[in-house]
């Protein structure tokens, strides 16, 4: 079933941007496809690529594109940016992301959005940058969705999997909170086929503690090994992209601008969020036990000081480089990369 639905890939010519359309173009779900990207040349060779396999999956529209594409999507996903540094943690990418994507939201307010057009954010530090788009793209909070923890859950399942030999797709696990260091796992509801985790033969707090471990270090392991992540982040986008282009109201742990839910506000980060047409439809809250909910209200802390952080570097000196203090850094220099 295709549904008549264009989206554009700011930062299309990367690996997260065209690994996401690549997902996208073997979903075969949205009629349109549009990469757009700083480097020209890069998003018309993964544009080309894509379209010479067009006939051998789906029948849609690929095109690479500019920014006056934006004022004609449907759906826009952010994923330009700079990747992290295997050492770095995620918060670290503020100091040189924020300017990047603030210019980004800029062009496209300017180029203005279509009605009831939806904005993904994918890059990094993806919960900030979601709650920067939430206050200065004009759009309403539903329709801006950052990719939150989706692909840390994704891949806390899969790992889950292989640790205790069972199908990928019969378990089923949630992290929630901050795309980042302090993500919290959510045991409690944790499931295989519908039964409980706690209650299946060999799990234990020493797998679970292995598992998260490598869940949370995923990340890094991947820049490590290949530079970056594509396929399962791709994946990961288009299981939200999906969700709204045919309205499937799935529970994905996007993250959004939360209103109350779990007594957080005045933040983005993951909680579970029906997502469907309109975007995220409700929060839904889960009985945590005490530790988990203590997890998430660390991630808002964390995520806040970030976020004060950044808006305070800018309202001091905006035309000057500035420096946002994040943890597993000191000092890196704002838009120091950007003078190279
Ligand atoms: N949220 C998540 O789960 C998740 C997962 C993986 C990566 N990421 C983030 O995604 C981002 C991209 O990662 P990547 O591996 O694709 O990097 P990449 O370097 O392969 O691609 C980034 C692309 O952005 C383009 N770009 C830079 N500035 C631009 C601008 N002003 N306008 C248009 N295009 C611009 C670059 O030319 C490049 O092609 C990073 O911030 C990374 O941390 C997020």
């Amino acid at each position: 079933m295709g549904v008549l639905m264009k989206v554009s890939i700011i930062g299309g010519g990367g690996l997260v941007g065209s690994s996401a359309a690549y997902a996208l173009q073997c979903g075969g779900v949205v009629s349109g496809i549009c990469l757009i990207d700083a480097n020209k040349e890069l998003a018309q060779g993964q544009a080309l690529d894509l379209l010479h396999g067009a006939s051998l999956v789906a029948d849609q529209r690929i095109s690479a594109g500019d920014m006056s594409d934006v004022k004609t999507s449907d759906i826009v996903v952010v994923t330009a940016g700079l990747r992290r540094k295997p050492d770095e943690s995620r918060l670290d990418l503020i100091n040189r992301n924020v300017e990047l994507f603030l210019g980004l939201l800029d062009q496209m307010t300017s180029v203005g959005f279509k009605d009831n057009a939806y904005l993904v954010v994918v890059s990094n530090p993806v919960d900030v940058l979601t709650y920067l788009a939430v206050k200065r793209s004009g759009l309403p909070w539903q329709r801006v969705l950052g990719l939150g923890t989706v692909l840390d859950t994704a891949r806390f399942r899969s790992i889950l999997a292989k640790r205790l030999q069972v199908a990928a797709t019969q378990v089923n696990a949630l992290i929630l909170g901050e795309h980042g260091d302090s993500m919290v796992p959510i045991w409690s509801s944790a499931s295989i086929g519908g039964l409980p985790l706690e209650q299946w033969p060999g799990s234990g707090p020493e797998i679970e503690r292995e598992v998260f471990e490598a869940t949370n270090g995923a990340g890094a392991q991947v820049i490590k090994l290949k530079g970056g992540a594509g396929f399962a982040v791709g994946l990961a986008i288009r299981e939200v992209i999906e969700s709204i282009a045919l309205d499937k109201r799935r529970v994905l742990p996007v993250s959004t601008s939360v209103q109350g839910a779990y007594d957080l506000r005045d933040v983005c980060l993951s909680v579970p969020t029906e997502i469907g047409c309109g975007g995220a439809r409700k929060h839904i809250e889960l009985a945590l036990t005490p530790k988990e909910r203590l997890g998430l209200q660390n991630s808002a802390r964390v995520l806040r000081e970030t976020i004060a952080a950044a808006e305070e570097g800018r309202s001091r000196d905006s035309t000057k480089p500035t420096t946002v203090q994040t943890r597993a850094s000191k000092e890196i220099p704002r838009m120091a990369w950007q003078s190279k």
